[in-house]
């Protein structure tokens, strides 16, 4: 992807209360799975964007004090405000960072969140960073895209060949999970609800506001095309592929 390319994606994506797949009602299920938190959980939120589900986790675990991390600096500038704004700078830390080189202390967390993000590291590095940070029966939760139908068209290939090249199935993660000391508790698929209310709903939104913004600048407008196709894709092929919520347990070894 060339430079213009990742200027208008930032343009459309910078501006979505989210940047991936996820709603409050997966979030708060995903934590009701986490039972045995304690009263004031230590959090880390890696590959936080501008913050959707950072957010929606300070208000579902009000005693928590959360550290979320992106490596996107202006999305995090856009989180910074919002925690200004709603008082939560006392429970929120966010900062710009590599959740390669998280620079956080080894077993100080109870809970990772990452939603659509640990896949930018490779799963498997992911899963080893997490299961260092965490606290020995830690709790880890996160999104990943798998592969649920055989032969998806070519236009399905071809846009998660560009995105996610390692994309697996379901059973790959688990095996992921497996091999890297993590107890699986429970697995569920993102519903339809998830993709659209807070991501593509809003992402469409903002294509259709931006092309005004562009009258005349045909690279602008092919590059705005082709961000709408993807929404589009899921609208016609969502049946060869998920967005899955893991909650997983550091195994105590
Ligand atoms: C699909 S978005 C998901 C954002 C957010 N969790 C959500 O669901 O709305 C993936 C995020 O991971 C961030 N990211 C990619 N590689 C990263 C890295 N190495 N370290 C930290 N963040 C990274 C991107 O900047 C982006 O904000």
């Amino acid at each position: 992807m060339n430079q213009r390319f990742w200027e208008i994606f930032f343009h459309v994506y910078e501006d979505l209360p989210r940047q991936g797949p996820g709603n409050r009602a997966c979030a708060a299920q995903a934590l009701s799975l986490c039972a045995t938190l304690p009263d004031a959980p230590r959090v880390l939120d890696l590959g936080c964007g501008v913050g959707g589900q950072t957010l929606y986790l300070a208000d579902l675990l009000p005693s928590a004090t959360i550290t979320a991390i992106d490596s996107h600096a202006p999305s995090i500038a856009r989180l910074q405000a919002k925690i200004e704004e709603r008082g939560l700078s006392g429970r929120i830390n966010a900062s710009v960072g590599n959740m390669g080189h998280p620079e956080q202390p080894a077993a100080s967390f109870d809970l990772i969140w990452s939603e659509g993000a640990l896949y930018n590291i490779g799963l498997r590095n992911a899963l080893g960073i997490c299961r260092h940070l965490l606290r020995p029966n830690g709790y880890l939760a996160f999104t990943d895209a798998i592969w649920r139908k055989e032969n998806p068209p070519p236009e399905v290939r071809a846009s998660f060949e560009m995105d996610y090249p390692e994309m697996g199935w379901l059973a790959d993660d688990i095996a992921a999970l497996d091999a890297s000391g993590f107890e699986l508790i429970v697995h569920f698929t993102l519903p339809d609800a998830a993709w659209w209310d807070d991501f593509y709903t809003p992402m469409e939104r903002r294509i259709t506001e931006l092309r005004p913004t562009y009258i005349g600048d045909a690279e602008a407008l092919a590059i705005l095309d082709q961000l709408a196709a993807e929404p589009a894709m899921h609208r016609r092929y969502a049946d060869f592929y998920a967005y899955e919520f893991f909650v997983v347990r550091r195994s105590f070894a």
